[in-house]
């Protein structure tokens, strides 16, 4: 028998179906709340309220599992590349051999950028973030790349382009913001030994690529390929329900990401460790300023809408900082700083009580750094790792019958009516 609620407004009664998921997750389907008593649910940030039904990531934020398409992230940032995750993401099973070679082919064909969009950069200001030129770039292509057919095979061929560009788009942003010759992407590398290449390879000093370095970066953008119904996503569905091109729906995507409550925490992470350390700011003095409400400082880093126990992605990540930092034989003292920060914050009452734990964020800018990537760039990486992500959401979303304009309602609390006062008789 089907499950349902009742629910009683206003003495009568509603009876209103629950979906269940395959997790065992439920919902209260509510569609029709507003039409049979004419009130709507109120829940600002959805903090309660599903949007979709998806097939493609599972979390449980009070265990800290976090699976796509029913593998587990442990076991994808051990095993898998992130060109092969993307692949899993996007079509819902791990490629044979053969599709994975057909897949790499096709990046490395879709790699080069158009001429004529080299020439926006040229012109952007220096001093750009590559957020926005990125965001910029990604609407562009739309019309570089109009032939958007709705044929499985072509559309496929684009989530391709755009997984391919991406890359080539943001290490080209970093060369022209140095002032640098731009490095053409090379067909005989694979995704992320190409992007290390394109960012740092020179004439004078060639760039020596590194097996470790190749995987640490396939890890780190695995561990950002997807997250459910995170801002930047719900910003791609909600944007793409419009039924808008799938370059404008990324585009938008990638304009959400960018802010520091979300994407832009890892340059935010870094900067506050950079503040710490120059001022000699106390661990206790931080979490002071991070509890008291009077002050705008967080901890940036820690806490999340989901996660109430420790990020699973925020522990491979933090290992594989110190696996990366003892390989390289260098020290930086901005880890240092994010364990006592780590540890003294996981032992204060007011982040027990929250539930506050590091996570992805916290400790992803010292992999970064240690890779060599400069801070400006943090945000694009963790761009070009969710792009698989916002892909297969997008994909899901389009083909699902179910799926309507989004257009939420709200509560009205303006004036009521009134008249018009010609300008002549206004105090
Ligand atoms: N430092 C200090 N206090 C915090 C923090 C923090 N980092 N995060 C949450 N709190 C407090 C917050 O003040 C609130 O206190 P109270 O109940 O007294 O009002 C309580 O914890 C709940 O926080 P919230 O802001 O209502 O929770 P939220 O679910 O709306 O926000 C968050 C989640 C991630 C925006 C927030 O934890 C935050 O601002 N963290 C720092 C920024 C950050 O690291 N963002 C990256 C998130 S992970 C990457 C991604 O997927 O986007």
């Amino acid at each position: 028998m089907r499950e349902v609620v009742k629910l009683v407004i206003d003495g009568k009664e509603v009876i209103l179906p629950v979906i269940i998921g395959t997790e065992g997750e439920k919902g209260i389907d509510i569609r029709s709340l507003r039409q049979e008593t004419g009130y709507i649910t109120f829940d600002p940030g959805f903090g309660n309220t599903g949007t979709c039904r998806s097939a493609i990531t599972y979390m449980d934020g009070e265990k800290g599992i976090l699976r796509h398409r029913g593998y587990p992230i442990e076991q994808l940032a051990e095993h898998s590349t992130f060109v092969e995750t993307a692949y899993l993401l996007i079509t819902g099973q791990l490629p044979t051999l053969e599709e994975l070679t057909r897949t790499s082919v096709y990046l490395n064909d879709f790699s080069p950028l158009h001429e004529n969009m080299k020439a926006f950069y040229q012109n952007y200001p220096s001093k750009a973030h590559p957020m926005g030129i990125l965001s910029a770039m990604i609407n562009a292509m739309r019309s570089f790349y109009p032939e958007l057919l709705d044929i499985e095979e072509e559309m496929n061929k684009t989530y391709l382009r755009l997984i391919s560009k991406i890359r080539t788009m943001a290490a080209m942003a970093y060369r022209i913001s140095l002032g640098e010759r731009v490095v053409y992407p090379r067909p005989d590398l694979c995704y992320c030994a190409n992007f290390l290449n394109m960012m740092f390879d020179n004439v004078v000093v060639p760039y020596q690529l590194d097996d470790d370095l190749i995987r640490a970066l396939n890890v780190f953008w695995i561990l950002h390929a997807d997250h459910e119904q995170n801002c930047s996503t719900t910003a791609v569905r909600v944007v793409g329900s419009g039924k808008v091109n799938i370059y404008s729906t990324i585009s938008a995507g990638i304009s959400a990401l960018w802010g520091p409550l979300h994407g832009g925490a890892n340059q935010a992470v870094i900067q506050m460790l950079e503040v710490i350390h120059r001022n000699g700011l106390t661990i206790n003095e931080c979490l002071l300023k991070a509890k008291d409400r009077t002050d705008p400082f967080r901890l940036m880093g820690f806490g999340h809408r989901v996660y109430k126990t420790y990020d699973p992605r925020a522990k491979i990540m933090k290992k594989m900082g110190d696996i990366l930092l003892s390989k390289l034989k260098r020290t930086d003292p901005l880890l240092e700083i994010a364990q006592r920060l780590e540890e003294a914050a996981l032992k204060d009452p007011y982040f027990k009580e929250k539930n506050l734990y590091p996570n992805v964020d916290f400790y992803s800018g010292i992999v970064l750094r240690a890779m060599g990537i400069p801070t400006k760039m943090f945000t694009v990486m963790f761009a070009i790792g969710r792009l698989p992500g916002w892909i297969a959401q997008w994909k899901e979303d389009v083909s699902d019958p179910e799926m309507k304009i989004s257009r939420p309602r709200q509560i009205y609390e303006g004036s009521l009516e009134r008249d018009y006062i010609p300008i002549d008789n206004r105090a």
